[in-house]
């Protein structure tokens, strides 16, 4: 009886522990994104740099032919916290939305996702963080890409 008592202890102190510690790994890893990016002035540092490089690239630079560029670059560090468990609240609009009509390419996403990594690079940011950020971002490419507009018919 005693043993059936230390078993059944034994057994929710190991469903215990093990939540726990899944908890607190998840907390690590969820808060730790952020962190790893550097925190507030280091996304701060990578979208400004980001939004400049995209801005001035040959590659990119097209469709931000008179945008907002403070309004971008503010909105890109919030949504950014959001995603990395910064504590921000994403305010901008639906991806969708806001680059719908720019007609961007999949080579001008595929460009503006290789500056970010770059850019992170620079930033002392790891393999780790930069691939969990960059996971986060691929998905929005089926928002943000727009088919080539077909050329009419002759
Ligand atoms: C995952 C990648 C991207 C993210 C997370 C992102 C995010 C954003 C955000 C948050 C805004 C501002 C939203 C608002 O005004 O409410 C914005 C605007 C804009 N983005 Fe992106 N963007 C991405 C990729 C791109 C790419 C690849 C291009 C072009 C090469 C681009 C071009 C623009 C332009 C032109 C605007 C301003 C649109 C307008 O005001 O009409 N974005 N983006």
């Amino acid at each position: 009886m005693r043993s059936l008592v230390t078993s059944a202890r034994f057994a929710v102190c190991t469903v215990l522990c093990a939540t726990l510690v899944t908890t607190a790994c998840q907390a690590e890893t969820q808060g730790s994104l952020y962190a790893a990016l550097g925190g507030r002035s280091g996304v701060h540092a990578i979208v400004s740099d980001l939004i400049d490089r995209a801005t001035a690239s040959h590659s990119t630079a097209r469709s931000f032919d008179g945008a907002n560029i403070p309004r971008i670059k503010r909105l890109v560090e919030e949504q950014i916290c959001a995603l990395s468990n910064g504590g921000c609240e994403y305010t901008g609009d639906p991806m969708r939305d806001v680059h719908a009509g720019h007609e961007i390419s999949q080579s001008e996403f595929f460009a503006f996702a290789d500056m970010l990594d770059q850019i992170m690079v620079a930033h002392g940011v790891s393999l780790g963080a930069r691939n969990a950020l960059i996971a986060k971002l691929a998905p929005m490419a089926r928002d943000i890409v727009e088919a080539p507009r077909q050329s009419p018919a002759p």
